[in-house]
């Protein structure tokens, strides 16, 4: 059986958050991560092209030996994750796995709120796929969720204005909009892994008190219980600390930009899917 780096998988540079996590949990392992940047975003995206795209990026791990992939994107998490656990994986390889942010996410989200209302907000296709409030039904049936869709923050993100006077027009406009759903709501997830950046503006729209919760720490941790869980496929992740960054678009402008999400630099190569 093939042995290989742990993949992880965004539409772009949201999911370089999450990997920062993932290796400061997990650092023993060697990590491989693609930025599909050349047809980013997802967010807007239909559930076939989204799907179509999420499967040609998991295909392309799996031929560079990757054991495990986590999509590290809440929107392919939604819309490409089942059918590819369920249809595709018998047929690519099944003894690998594919993983995605939503089920850590939602395992836990209710444990924050105290009143059990909980936000949510994430991207047309995330929210449109009502994902999140089917599956937290199942771990907080007395959680009541609200969704909120940001169509406008992954652009103000990628563009790198997240810092912009002119984000905080659009940060508050989405913040407002989810409080009138429930000015209640004291737990807010960022179910979108470009979001963190943006965590400081969002949380000076929000009530004093209201808990914010990203999905790094979370989805690393779930991982880390998984591989604990499951030592054959542990044993085919190999180790060492290696880490590679590919892009589908430029590396010139991943390099440019994903230091800002990753905390450090990082050189990465082309890809052609
Ligand atoms: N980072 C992706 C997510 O978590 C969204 C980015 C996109 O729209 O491509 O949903």
């Amino acid at each position: 059986m093939s042995t290989g780096p742990i993949g992880v998988f965004d539409s772009g540079y949201g999911g370089l958050t999450v990997l920062k996590e993932i290796r400061s949990a997990l650092p023993q392992f060697d990590y491989i991560y693609l930025g599909d940047n050349a047809r980013a975003p997802y967010g807007p995206r239909s559930f076939d092209t989204v799907y179509h795209y999420t499967l040609q990026c998991v295909k392309w791990f799996f031929a560079q030996g990757c054991p495990l992939v986590v999509l590290a994107c809440n929107t392919a998490s939604a819309k490409a994750l089942r059918t590819i656990q369920q249809k595709d994986l018998q047929h690519l390889d099944p003894t690998k796995r594919v993983l995605g942010v939503i089920r850590p996410t939602t395992e836990i989200i209710g444990n924050f709120s105290a009143n059990k209302r909980v936000g949510i907000l994430g991207t047309t296709g995330t929210i449109a796929s009502n994902s999140y409030p089917i599956e937290i039904e199942k771990f907080f049936p007395g959680v009541t969720v609200y969704q909120e869709a940001c169509p406008m923050w992954v652009p103000l993100v990628e563009n790198n204005e997240h810092r912009s006077a002119g984000a905080d027009f659009f940060v508050q406009k989405h913040i407002d909009e989810l409080l009138r759903k429930d000015e209640a709501i004291d737990t807010v997830l960022l179910a979108c892994t470009h979001y963190p950046l943006l965590a400081d503006k969002i949380r000076q729209f929000l009530p004093d008190g209201t808990t914010l919760v990203s999905q790094g720490e979370i989805v690393a941790h779930s991982l880390q219980d998984y591989l604990s869980r499951h030592p054959e496929i542990t044993e085919r992740c190999t180790t060492g600390g290696g880490l590679s960054f590919y892009t589908t678009d430029s590396p010139e402008d991943f390099d440019a930009k994903a230091g800002i999400f990753y905390g450090s630099p990082v050189q990465s190569a082309h890809v052609a899917l």
